[in-house]
């Protein structure tokens, strides 16, 4: 059944459009986890939609990545997207309780809009021993606390310590990610946190980005402290949702195929398109968000 909201009329869902699922974010670290949620689910239709021009996101305030976010959901949703993920912490930080509780209803309730910090929080506390997590992320997901409370919500037993590192998007965003400069930035963010709390044996990558850095960040962690990076937890989560909600799982198209856009030029998206995903042959759109 349809989430009925006091000023919507109930539509059969089997009267609703179709569409493409909606995989947001502010650049190319999204592709991190669209690459599983295909791994998964490659029977559906996918929109990628990535606004590299504006990236990132991390150091923006509250309004502004709110703003942005909600300019791409509702270019989305203008391409028939019944459901959209944001695969960007920062924007589930800030922006996705909002639009879940103020816009969703005015703009079209019997859609949804999800996002990657809950799949994560839901089972970290099922994978510590130590009960002690650590959070790699950007500036904004650290201060909006979103991942203490999520966590707090499952496992409220858990000691969660977070670390923001401000230049680890922007060396993934400008393919600096494997020079030597990286590791000093990588090193330096690691030995902060676990100074910060040693007995920490989980380490979640709280940014779509990170998984790109995943080699480095392995070779400056001791090696009994677990990484955990999102995709393969957003995809399960995605495949529960859409197990759990077959009114929404019919509206979903199934067909395979992917499109991918961008607010940066063509070529430069199919060049990280090809270091994030390994494939070189995608049909990419360029568009402005407004
Ligand atoms: N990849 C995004 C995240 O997961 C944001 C990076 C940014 O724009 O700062 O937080």
């Amino acid at each position: 059944m349809p989430i009925q909201h006091p000023h919507t009329v109930m539509i059969p869902s089997s009267s609703l459009p179709v569409g493409p699922i909606g995989i947001f974010d502010s650049g190319y670290g999204g592709l991190t986890i669209l690459d599983k949620i295909r791994e998964l689910m490659p029977e559906y239709e996918y929109i990628y939609l990535g606004d590299s021009a504006r990236c990132p996101y991390g150091p923006r305030s509250f309004e502004v990545v709110y703003e942005f976010t909600l300019q791409a959901v509702n270019k989305l949703f203008g391409l028939e997207c019944p459901l959209v993920i944001l695969a960007c912490n920062t924007a589930s930080a800030k922006a996705l309780r909002t639009i879940q509780q103020v816009n969703l209803p005015t703009i079209d309730s019997t859609r949804r809009v999800l996002g990657v910090i809950r799949p994560t929080a839901e089972c970290i506390g099922n994978i510590t021993h130590s009960k002690h997590i650590g959070i790699l992320a950007t500036a904004g997901t650290i201060k909006s606390q979103s991942y203490p409370m999520e966590i707090r919500k499952f496992f409220p037993e858990l000691s969660v310590t977070g670390e923001a590192c401000p230049l680890w998007v922007p060396l993934v965003e400008n393919n600096e990610y494997r020079s030597e400069g990286a590791d000093y930035f990588i090193k330096q963010h690691i030995n902060r946190l676990l100074n910060k709390d040693p007995l920490i044996d989980t380490i979640i990558l709280g940014c779509t980005h990170y998984p790109l850095l995943l080699d480095k960040i392995r070779q400056y962690t001791p090696g009994h402290i677990r990484i955990i990076a999102q995709g393969e937890y957003v995809a399960r989560s995605l495949r529960n949702y859409l197990d759990r909600h077959p009114d929404m799982d019919m509206r979903c198209k199934k067909n395979g195929n992917c499109r991918f856009l961008t607010t940066e030029s063509e070529s430069k998206f199919k060049e990280s398109a090809a270091l994030f995903l390994g494939c070189q042959d995608i049909k990419v759109e360029s568009i402005t968000l407004e």
